[in-house]
């Protein structure tokens, strides 16, 4: 029998230096797209996708997500009954219906590093990684269920990608390789935030990932890479050359709420769905 996934890891550790001073003491997975914190969103989506176990890779300073994913005894007193209470009610089910373990990144050596902190929570199965502040929306489908499906079928770690201008491939994992299926790459390369003149391609990898479980001996191997952290990529790259890594286009919209623009790009997509 295949191995279901059933756990996500959502690698919560970083700084988020390009949102100070609000990140100075807010995790800034904790910073709202309205009224809910981008890892809301992000458990959600792994919920959609019939995930229940969640994983978090935090570090200092990220109590404030270990609070919010926890009963309020006091707050739930005082607005129980009154007109305030269903502003609750989605986190409420969301603590009821799901399990939350964490561990902390004692050092920042890289997502890599993260994702290979996160081991203890996961174990021996194929798993999925959410980065939080790559916020997903669609009408249809969440990206991670879609790419779960496709793991069904090809049981082999799979990344989400889309297509960038060149100008931008020192933001994200490039990949190239060959379309098997309209929309899917059987990756033979990839390149971490490669310069536009070195990227094997436009399609660039977004926080979307599941991941077999080998990749954690892979990262133990693994040397720091670009930036001198250990890098997903480079691990990735690893199974790749085996034949075990897909790429897929996925259907959707996607916001890098990790960048300023973004995130308002976020919040005014978010606002004008809800008003309308
Ligand atoms: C990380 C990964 C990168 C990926 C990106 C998606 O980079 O290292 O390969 O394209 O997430 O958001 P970061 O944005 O953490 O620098």
């Amino acid at each position: 029998m295949n191995k279901q996934i059933i756990k996500c890891l959502f690698p919560a550790a970083g700084y988020g230096t390009r949102f100070l001073p609000a990140t100075k003491a807010i995790p800034k997975e904790m910073l709202p797209v309205l009224t809910k914190p981008l890892l809301q969103y992000g458990v959600e989506e792994a919920m959609s996708a019939g995930i229940s176990t969640m994983a978090i890779v935090t570090g200092r300073g990220k109590r404030a997500i270990e609070d919010h994913f926890d009963r309020s005894y006091e707050l739930e007193h005082q607005i129980d009954g009154t007109s305030k209470e269903p502003l609750m009610s989605g986190i409420r089910s969301i603590i009821y219906d799901c399990t939350f373990s964490y561990t902390r990144q004692v050092e920042m050596k890289g997502l890599g590093h993260a994702i290979l902190t996160g081991e203890t929570l996961i174990g021996n199965e194929p798993f999925a990684v959410i980065l939080a502040d790559d916020l997903c929306d669609n009408d249809g489908e969440a990206v991670l269920t879609q790419m779960i499906k496709l793991y069904e079928k090809y049981q082999c770690s799979i990344v989400a990608v889309e297509e960038i201008p060149m100008q931008d491939t020192n933001k994200y994992g490039v990949i190239a390789g060959k379309e098997i299926e309209d929309g899917i790459v059987k990756v033979s390369n990839m390149v971490e935030k490669p310069d536009p003149k070195d990227a094997p391609s436009n399609l660039a990898i977004i926080g979307r990932y599941i991941l077999t479980p080998d990749i954690f001996d892979i990262l133990k191997d693994t040397k720091a890479g670009k930036g001198g952290e250990i890098q997903i990529t480079d691990a990735l790259l690893t199974q790749a050359k085996q034949g075990k890594v897909i790429a897929y286009k996925f259907k959707g919209k996607r916001f890098d709420c990790g960048s300023v623009d973004g995130f308002v790009e976020a919040t005014n997509y978010f606002y004008e769905k809800k008003i309308n």
